[in-house]
């Protein structure tokens, strides 16, 4: 239950042994306490708590089965930022990363979690393998990077996965056993196991674990196949299969047959005869499609030829899609920044990455152009004492750059071709030298400070124009020519607060993965019970809710009653009735349309139990639920308040047609689509997991774009997992129970 995301990566070995293969691998445990050997496979897992300092370490809840490295998960905040762990490699090594394969980009790689939106990520573990020199290469590595969609083992002994120290690169081979509920389907009759123990010759580029390949299905009736999906498909897709003949054919006997299914002209007609391709018995033959466009159903057969006497024999295949990696940040500025970031000793994780995609690091600030270029640095007292970067000079995008409050030394390096530079701090430093006359005919320069430093010379006459504001203060060094002396006096009076803004340093390269998963803790809810009754602050809650989909810890807020019948214009406009009352249509003071739910039944519930399933309720996101924006309890009224949908309910559309918008079938398919989505999320998205209970028509709304969402899921409760809670009373309404 805990198991979130978890990576693995692979690269190259210098030497030949195994051994060597597992030194290199890097396993953390996401939010584990402690550095540890995994007893089964003998892998060395370390805990992030050095690593990383954001985010938090969480227990799993019912992981006493579980792998040690499952047991607990570092939780990140809901938020715009990137958290990111940095992880060693040689540049251009290829990585595996859980399901990706990707060409590492620089001699480190940032895996970062970022931009939630609903509930909070998580991540298990992360786990960098290096692949063996070619392994895994393709013509778009540059561009893309390989998600994998499916390895299997077929004829697999058990259900468990093959991996370390069965494949000494880690990789994992799901068993063609049950994995998952369809998961391979369709499988012809005549499929039969078959395994042998005799060791198999693997040197083909892949190098597949010979466990793997010892053991194969076999059409016996003349045919093998198999039907499964690829999440993430239509996409075009590096595939492989793995063919080994590991039965002893007879002198007159032969095993060839076709790719029949998907009908591909270049392969279909190609006969596969194993021994033949291999040169023998024993030996891995590993044909592969670089680039092939695949459905989310695979459906794929292979059927022998009418002279052959055996029956077509699969031992493994391998579906990866290729998945292009996101445009970066100008390469030049990207320089800059490491060459800024080395100055500094912090080391703080929201700058990992890209330092603008898809989210900017904290102390940069990116234009909005392809590729993104920097537009303001600012890294005011981070006690940096070395040069000011001479590299500054290619950062042509740069406006705003803010130095000053730092122990920096030595001259102000060259930046005459930043002609879009407007505002300089360089203050507080140390810096020498003259100020260099070029700084006078920066086209844009309006701002330009560099008190308390150790510069000397002559001013630039342009600087004492008066066009510019410009604070050389305790400089005892520098001298100016005297017809300026009066203006000067006046522009010293301009202090330069000294910022106190936070910043971080990074190590620019490429961002990797963003994968969230969600989940509700409703532990969290019950400590927020009562604060949140109590909370009353509207302003930002409205612009939290704004977003339709996005919370904060706050969840759902207590709106007065009195703004209420503002917004509903005294209740005025009924829009629907709801199993508990009447619903109104109402405008928020910032013009957000809200749907006021009346809750008729005061009786039945305490005020705390109100408050309580209010605070869940508010905490559950998801695209196809209707958001719940706040709720009101006041003078023995209980409202809830709803994001307005402005199609009305499915029923609407269904039933009455002749007032409402015809749907058509795609429409009516994305509806019910929209519609599940948002139960599943209930059940399996939610801890403690929601049973709707009262699934219908007039339950399933429809925004402004047609798309479903599903509502009245707080009249649930939850499917409690502590049994003393168990509520099994049936709710909702007759002709219309959930079987649960
Ligand atoms: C775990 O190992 C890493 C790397 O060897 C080390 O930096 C860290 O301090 C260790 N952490 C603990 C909790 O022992
Ligand atoms: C890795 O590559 C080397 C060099 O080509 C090769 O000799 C070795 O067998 C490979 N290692 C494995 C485990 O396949
Ligand atoms: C290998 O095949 C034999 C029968 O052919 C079977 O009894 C045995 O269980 C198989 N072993 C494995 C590991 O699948
Ligand atoms: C694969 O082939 C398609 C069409 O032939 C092409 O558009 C695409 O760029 C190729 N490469 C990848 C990585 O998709
Ligand atoms: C192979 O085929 C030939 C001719 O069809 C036959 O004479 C011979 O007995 C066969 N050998 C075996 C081992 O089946
Ligand atoms: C095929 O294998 C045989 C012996 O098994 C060997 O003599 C021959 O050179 C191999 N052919 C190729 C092309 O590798
Ligand atoms: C210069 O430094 C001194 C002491 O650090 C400080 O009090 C003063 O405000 C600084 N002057 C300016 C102009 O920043």
């Amino acid at each position: 239950m805990g198991l979130l995301i978890h990576f693995l990566f692979l690269f190259l070995c210098l030497f030949q042994s195994i051994l060597c293969q597992a030194k290199e691998f890097i396993s953390i445990d996401c939010g584990g306490t402690r550095n540890y050997t995994d007893p089964s496979t003998g892998l060395a897992w370390i805990s992030d708590t050095g690593i990383l300092s954001h985010g938090k370490s969480v227990e799993v809840e019912n992981s006493n089965g579980d792998l040690l490295q499952y047991q607990r998960r570092r939780d990140f905040p809901i938020d715009s930022k990137k958290y990111c762990y940095t992880l060693s490699t040689k540049e251009r090594r290829r990585v595996y990363v859980k399901e990706m394969i990707i060409r590492a980009p620089s001699n480190f790689i940032d895996v970062c979690l970022c931009c939630a939106t609903t509930g909070s990520p998580f991540i298990s573990t992360l786990e960098l393998r290096p692949l063996n020199l070619s392994m895994y290469a393709t013509d778009f590595e540059d561009s893309f990077y390989l998600k994998v969609a499916a390895r299997v083992n077929f004829g697999a002994p058990s259900k468990e996965a093959i991996r370390y120290p069965d494949d000494p690169y880690d990789r994992i081979w799901d068993s063609d056993i049950d994995r998952r509920q369809n998961y391979l389907v369709g499988v012809a009759a005549g499929t039969e196991r078959i395994n042998t123990s005799k060791n198999i010759e693997i040197k083909t580029r892949e190098y597949p674990p010979v466990k793997v390949m010892q053991t194969a299905v076999v059409g016996t009736e003349g045919m093998l196949s198999y039907r499964l999906n690829l999440e993430d498909f239509p996409a075009h897709a590096r595939a492989y299969a793995y063919f080994a003949e590991i039965e002893d054919l007879g002198v007159n006997e032969t095993r060839k047959f076709k790719l029949k299914q998907p009908y591909m002209p270049d392969y279909n007609n190609a006969v596969v005869n194993i021994a033949e391709n291999a040169n023998g018995s024993y030996t891995l033959y590993e044909p592969s499609y670089m680039n092939v466009s695949m459905d989310f159903v695979l459906s794929f057969s292979f059927v022998k030829t009418k002279d052959s006497t055996r029956g077509p024999l699969l031992n493994a295949i391998e579906i990866s899609k290729y998945v292009e990696i996101a445009s970066k940040t100008d390469q030049q500025d990207v320089n800059v920044l490491n060459a800024l970031r080395s100055l500094l000793a912090e080391i703080v994780l929201t700058s990992g990455g890209d330092p603008c995609v898809p989210a900017h690091w904290e102390w940069v600030t990116c234009s909005p152009t392809m590729p993104p270029r920097i537009t303001k640095i600012v890294l005011s007292g981070k006690n940096m004492n070395s040069k000011i970067p001479s590299e500054l000079k290619s950062m042509e995008g740069l406006t705003e750059l803010w130095l000053d409050s730092n122990s920096l030394t030595g001259p102000i390096p060259e930046m005459n071709n930043l002609v879009n530079l407007k505002i300089v701090h360089l203050e507080n430093n140390r810096l020498t030298g003259p100020l260099p006359s070029y700084l006078g005919s920066l086209p844009s320069l309006r701002e330009l400070y560099v008190q308390n430093n150790s510069l000397s010379g002559e001013i630039p006459p342009a600087l004492l124009t008066g066009n510019i504001i410009f604070n050389y203060e305790g400089n005892p060094g520098l001298s100016q020519g005297a017809k300026h002396k009066a203006r000067y006096k006046l522009i010293l009076g301009i202090s330069a607060g000294v910022l106190a803004i936070l910043f971080v340093l990074f190590l620019g390269s490429l961002l990797l993965l963003c994968n969230l998963r969600t989940k509700t803790s409703f532990k969290k809810i019950d400590d927020k019970g009562d604060s949140l009754r109590t909370s009353n602050k509207p302003s930002t809650a409205y612009s939290i809710a704004r977003g339709g989909h996005l919370m904060d810890e706050g969840g759902a807020y207590n709106i007065p009653l009195f703004d209420i019948e503002e917004a509903t214009n005294n209740f005025s406009k009924k829009i629907g009735k709801g199993s508990f009352g009447p619903v109104y249509y109402g405008k928020m003071k910032d013009g957000k349309e809200v749907a006021v739910k009346i809750m008729a039944d005061s009786s039945s519930h305490g005020t705390q139990q109100f408050v309580t399933e209010v605070a869940l309720l508010s905490r559950i996101h998801h695209r196809n639920l209707v958001p719940l924006i706040g709720y009101c309890e006041e003078e023995y009224q209980r409202m809830l308040v709803y994001e307005y949908m402005h199609n009305g309910t499915l029923r609407d559309h269904i039933n009455d047609s002749a007032n409402q918008k015809h749907i058509d079938w795609v429409a009516r398919l994305y509806i019910a689509e929209d519609a599940a989505k948002g139960l599943e999320y209930l059940h399996t998205g939610c801890n403690p997991s929601i049973i709707h209970r009262d699934v219908k028509t007039s339950n399933i709304l429809l925004d402004i774009n047609m798309r479903a969402k599903v509502s009245d899921f707080g009249l649930s409760r939850q499917a409690e997992e502590d049994l003393t809670h168990i509520s099994s009373v049936a709710r909702g309404t007759v002709g219309y129970l959930d079987p649960e």
